[in-house]
């Protein structure tokens, strides 16, 4: 059969003939909304590289929460900023941080949300590294001992997941072990697994002044050509005891997002960058392109490549719309 009989745009003349033939669903159950905490009393400041996210101290991070919650978006991710930084990070596990107060801040609130908090060094050291320095280099196994002691100051505080984002070898490891052997079973890790050193964490490093301050994250996140690579990372972090795996940005690594669809079973979520966010953000405003519209294809191409979760900055505004 061909043309005539067959008419591709039949099942395209109206917006319900659409709606019925849809192949991907968007849902707020999808989405994870990413909040930027920092120590301080009654803060909420407007962050400059990326328009329309704040800064939180963590007294006023609980409103903001609760209104996630009520667009029923299921859970936000934490990044902490130190009042100062060291050479370590040691601010990172410090009690109380603006992490572990917003925590609990957020959970006494509203409970019901899934709180999961980003465990890193980089926002905390003073070289912006992910990691501790030994000889010039970022030394694999100190880190994983140092991002072992955040996570349980985390899952200390009542979160629910854990997510590494520092690309140490082991970490998930490192981090499970812990977890359990101080009775935190139920805390779940959900790991950047396949982050790439990529050019769209620019607006982010300014949100979380978290640059480095010399060199770049080149020998611990993933090369952009390669993605078999990406499988074994991936692998590795299944088997070390990760719930959820994710691939970053989304953006540039559709083809990674579902290439780790066909082949592993676990939840994949997908990360959609401050630089994804802010491009279009600032051709919108330019007055290129349809905020609105361009925002829904770039879900909808997260979703269809595979990801169950998309963690986005434009979380609130999809979920107004769907
Ligand atoms: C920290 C971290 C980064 C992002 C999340 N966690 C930046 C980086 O690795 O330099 C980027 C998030 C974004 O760009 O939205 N390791």
């Amino acid at each position: 059969m061909d043309f005539p009989d067959i008419r591709m745009r039949r099942l395209r003349s109206n917006d319900a003939m659409r709606r019925l033939v849809r192949e991907t669903t968007l849902s707020v159950n999808d989405f994870v909304y990413p909040l930027f905490v920092r120590a301080g009393k009654g803060i909420k400041e407007p962050i400059k590289s990326m328009a329309g996210c704040f800064r939180f101290s963590a007294d006023s991070v609980a409103a903001e929460a609760a209104e996630v919650a009520s667009l029923r978006i299921p859970a936000v991710l934490l990044f902490g900023l130190p009042a100062k930084k060291d050479e370590i990070g040691s601010e990172a596990w410090a009690e109380p941080g603006a992490v572990q107060l917003a925590v609990r801040e957020i959970k006494r609130a509203v409970p019901e949300l899934v709180v999961i908090t980003d465990v890193c060094l980089c926002a905390y050291t003073s070289t912006g590294h992910c990691g501790v320095i030994k000889e010039g280099k970022v030394d694999n196994d100190a880190t994983c001992e140092l991002l072992a002691k955040v996570a349980l100051s985390h899952a200390q505080a009542g979160a629910d997941m854990v997510a590494p984002s520092d690309m140490m070898d082991g970490r998930v490891k490192y981090i499970r072990e812990c977890l359990e052997e101080n009775g935190f079973c139920d805390v779940g890790i959900m790991s950047y697994a396949a982050k790439y050193a990529s050019a769209f964490y620019g607006p982010f490093r300014d949100a979380a002044e978290s640059a480095p301050a010399f060199g770049d994250r080149k020998g611990y996140q993933m090369a952009p050509p390669n993605a078999r690579r990406a499988m074994a990372e991936i692998a590795l972090d299944i088997e070390e005891g990760a719930d959820i795996v994710m691939v970053k940005p989304a953006l540039p690594y559709l083809d990674i997002i579902r290439r780790a669809r066909e082949r592993f079973d676990c939840p994949i979520a997908a990360y959609n960058v401050s630089g994804e966010y802010m491009m279009i953000n600032t051709a919108a405003g330019a007055g290129l392109i349809d905020r609105q519209a361009a925002m829904l294809e770039t879900l909808y191409s997260i979703k269809r490549a595979g990801a169950d979760i998309i963690i986005t900055y434009f979380a609130k505004d999809a979920a107004k719309l769907i």
